[in-house]
């Protein structure tokens, strides 16, 4: 049966931006360059996208489109047996990603909710910290929005997902890019914002230490959906005569262009507000209500904001479900229906404990972690490491004639940076990320 594919080449840059483009971004980029020094964990971030993101993201979008598989399937038919287990790891990896993803997806539904309802309307930066905690670490509102969110998730993926993901891509990306440009504009024009631009774009490195190295490189995984095979089953759709490595420079710009304007959306916010740059998780949601208060119709461009945070999260939810349903049609047979039940309610229960690690179980720990950050740890810092350097050994090495046919196709397009591309994933690649691998399990 001939594979599907995607409707345009627009489509699906856009729908593996919507992949990319996600809660990684907007919430988790900003509070990380916060607590880790700001401009220089932005000049290592910038550093690991353009180098290392970009040319994996190559190899991800190739491999798919060479092997016309998801993940378990391009590591056997490109390497043999012994490279499945790196497939497995990286759908187990899209498992546990989603059960703690989808609890923040939650937060962003139930700030939609609040906001259309009034229940956020305070400019005391305070308050809406005090509101948040609130919010978080109750032990059951949280996870009824866990719910809601997986069940759209579940509800899309069900349906099949190619012109739904494409289709809503195409115009939701853009729109938030919008929105997100008019949301800087007033964050930094709030008086004192000037403190918080420098914090970003400036670089302190009294702060750098190989702690801002392995979170930037983890983050640049992460925030390009790379490492866990979302990529290599969305390439898998590519056109045979779309030209890969320009799809990924496209891919890579945009997803780095929203990290960058989420920075200058919340830092100078943070500054102006008097909220702690290193205050964690919560940044996002206690800073931009308070400039939401401040704005003409700030109301309505609060909604319409969480609401297409919720959108973005949900379409980067998508293609994490839909790597271990892929899995289980392509691998055991089953059929997509139950395959999607399955998965969903499994990865809503693996969920539970990490929305109640932010409450009642917050004192609860394994391995000196509460749940949420152990699941984070395990992804960010061991599974997606892993998962980069087996890309890039198999790009580079195992398969390499076969993945530049692809980026070439077939020898017929020009693609001027094939050496620095084959140096990257030959040996910058793996070296660094097993570098960063071993340094961030000592520390
Ligand atoms: N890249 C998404 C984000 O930045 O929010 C998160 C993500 C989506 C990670 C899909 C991995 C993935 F397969």
């Amino acid at each position: 049966m001939k594979r599907e594919n995607w409707g345009s080449r627009f489509g699906f840059i856009m729908a593996a931006a919507g992949s990319a483009i996600g809660l990684g971004n907007i919430w988790k980029f900003p509070y990380l360059a916060g607590s880790e020094g700001g401009g220089a964990f932005l000049l290592v971030y910038l550093f690991f996208m353009v180098t290392i993101g970009f040319c994996i993201m190559a190899a991800e979008i190739a491999m798919g489109r060479r092997t016309q598989q998801s993940p378990v399937g391009a590591f056997l038919s490109l390497g043999g047996k012994g490279w499945v287990i790196f497939g497995y790891l990286a759908t187990i990896a899209a498992f546990i990603i989603l059960s703690y993803y989808s609890v923040v997806g939650g937060w962003t539904i139930a700030y939609f909710v609040k906001t259309l309802t009034g229940g956020l309307a305070t400019t005391d930066a305070v308050t809406h910290g005090d509101n948040f905690g609130a919010l978080i670490s109750s032990p059951i509102e949280p996870i009824i929005y866990h719910g809601v969110f997986m069940a759209l998730t579940i509800l899309i993926v069900l349906k099949g997902v190619n012109s739904g993901i494409e289709k809503a891509s195409e115009v939701l990306m853009p729109l938030l890019f919008a929105l997100m440009i008019i949301m800087v504009i007033r964050a930094v024009t709030l008086p004192g914002a000037m403190e918080g631009i420098k914090f970003f774009l400036q670089p302190n490195w009294d702060q750098f230490d190989m702690g801002t190295v392995s979170a930037a490189m983890g983050q640049a995984f992460f925030s390009l959906s790379l490492g866990m095979g979302a990529i290599i089953t969305y390439g898998s759709y590519v056109s045979k005569s779309d030209r890969i490595p320009g799809s990924a420079g496209y891919i890579v710009t945009l997803d780095t262009s929203i990290a960058f304007l989420a920075g200058m959306m919340i830092l100078p916010a943070v500054f102006a507000f008097n909220v702690d740059p290193g205050a964690g998780p919560g940044l996002t949601f206690i800073t931009l209500p308070a400039i939401f208060e401040q704005m003409w119709a700030g109301t309505f461009f609060q909604a319409a904001f969480f609401l297409m945070l919720a959108i973005a999260a949900l379409t980067s939810a998508i293609s994490l479900l839909n790597n271990p349903v892929s899995y289980l049609e392509d691998n055991h047979g089953m059929n997509r229906q139950t395959a999607t039940i399955i998965v969903g309610v499994g990865i809503f229960l693996l969920g539970v404990p990490s929305s109640l690690a932010m409450g009642v179980w917050g004192d609860v720990s394994f391995f000196g972690k509460d749940f949420f950050s152990l699941c984070e740890f395990l992804t960010d810092k061991l599974l997606l490491p892993i998962g980069g350097i087996a890309v890039s050994v198999m790009a580079g090495w195992v398969a390499y004639p076969l993945i530049v046919e692809e980026l070439t196709n077939k020898g017929t397009a020009q693609f001027a940076y094939l050496p620095v591309w084959s140096f990257v994933c030959r040996i910058f690649a793996p070296l660094a990320i097993l570098y960063i691998l071993v340094s961030g399990l000592l520390v």
